[in-house]
């Protein structure tokens, strides 16, 4: 890719900017921020640790939206984290108003981007940007599952110490209390987890996924995760501009898949140079299949919540 558009220099876009850079990911990323000087100082930051980490992608940052033009994709982490106690549909009021001015400016300087939502509530967020612009439904997913299925293979690594180079994990669903992590296709190397770990353990596991932003946001008290979530959208940018065809879970918008519409939520996705080029549908028992449907009531609720 050419050009990338980070909106929001806080800490996640800030974290994004700095992988995408070092892995030259693009030639450009543009950091937009409504905060005066800001994104000029973490773009300045990031462009000073060029000759160490040895990139050329250019990082620079503006205050006027309008420098989004050009862009190949644009990333959006701009919102209000929550704080301890609050749930990720407790932003969506605030989130919401700041989601549609960006909308606005998409449409207006970079119709022909892609877009990746990050900021919170996600699913709602991503089928928001694809009501408001109309754009086709490849071209407009979420970050939720890669973070989630990374955080869910750190603590099966933990309690296995098994290398995480061999385990793969899926989690579906909501990106919130009722997200579906699907132990049944998590393995190592191959092997069901099952084969290693207690039925016990392997609930703990899930509840802790479940639960991994709180944790994160309860320990850091001043500021929701960063590092991870950087790293989980940087390696979704990376499965679209190496055209690599990796199956990750994203937030997409559903046309009948898993038996939903006119949403969107975490499923498994193919992603290549066009977005999300398929919806992979997994053969869900009874169990799994309730734990989807109840999750995708969740984001149901929140998306009745939308102003039209
Ligand atoms: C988390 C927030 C970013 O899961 O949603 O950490």
């Amino acid at each position: 890719m050419n050009k990338i558009s980070i909106v929001g220099a806080g800490r996640v876009g800030e974290t994004t900017a700095q992988i995408l850079a070092e892995k030259e990911l693009c030639k450009e990323v543009m950091l937009l921020d409504v905060r005066k000087d800001a994104p000029q100082g973490v773009a300045l930051d990031i462009t000073q640790a060029a000759p160490l980490f040895d990139f050329d992608t250019r990082v620079s940052g503006s205050n006027d939206n309008a420098a989004m033009a050009g862009s190949d994709m644009v990333i959006v982490t701009a919102g209000l984290p929550r704080k301890p106690g609050m749930s990720r549909s407790d932003v969506l009021e605030a989130n919401l108003a700041i989601m549609d001015s960006i909308i606005d400016d998409i449409l207006r300087y970079a119709a022909d981007a892609m877009v990746l939502v990050v900021s919170n509530p996600v699913d709602v967020l991503t089928y928001r940007v694809w009501q408001r612009t109309g754009f086709d439904r490849k071209r407009v997913f979420g970050q939720a599952g890669v973070l989630d299925a990374s955080r869910m293979a750190a603590f099966i690594a933990m309690e296995s110490g098994f290398s995480l180079h061999d385990i793969t994990t899926i989690v579906l669903g909501g990106h919130g209390d009722s997200m579906v992590p699907l132990p049944r296709f998590c393995t190592v190397n191959g092997i069901p987890i099952s084969q290693f770990i207690e039925q016990d353990k392997i609930d703990a596991i899930i509840q802790r996924t479940r639960d991994g932003g709180a944790e994160i946001l309860a320990l850091r008290k001043i500021s929701s995760a960063y590092d991870a979530p950087g790293a989980s959208v940087a390696a979704m940018v990376d499965a679209v501009s190496h055209n690599r065809k990796r199956i990750l879970p994203c937030v997409a918008l559903l046309e009948g898949e898993y038996g939903e519409h006119d949403m969107a939520m975490g499923v498994p996705c193919v992603l290549d140079s066009s977005g999300v080029a398929d919806i992979v549908s997994l053969p869900l028992n009874d169990a799994e299949q309730a734990g989807f449907a109840q999750s995708a009531a969740a984001v149901r609720r929140d998306i009745g919540r939308l102003p039209v």
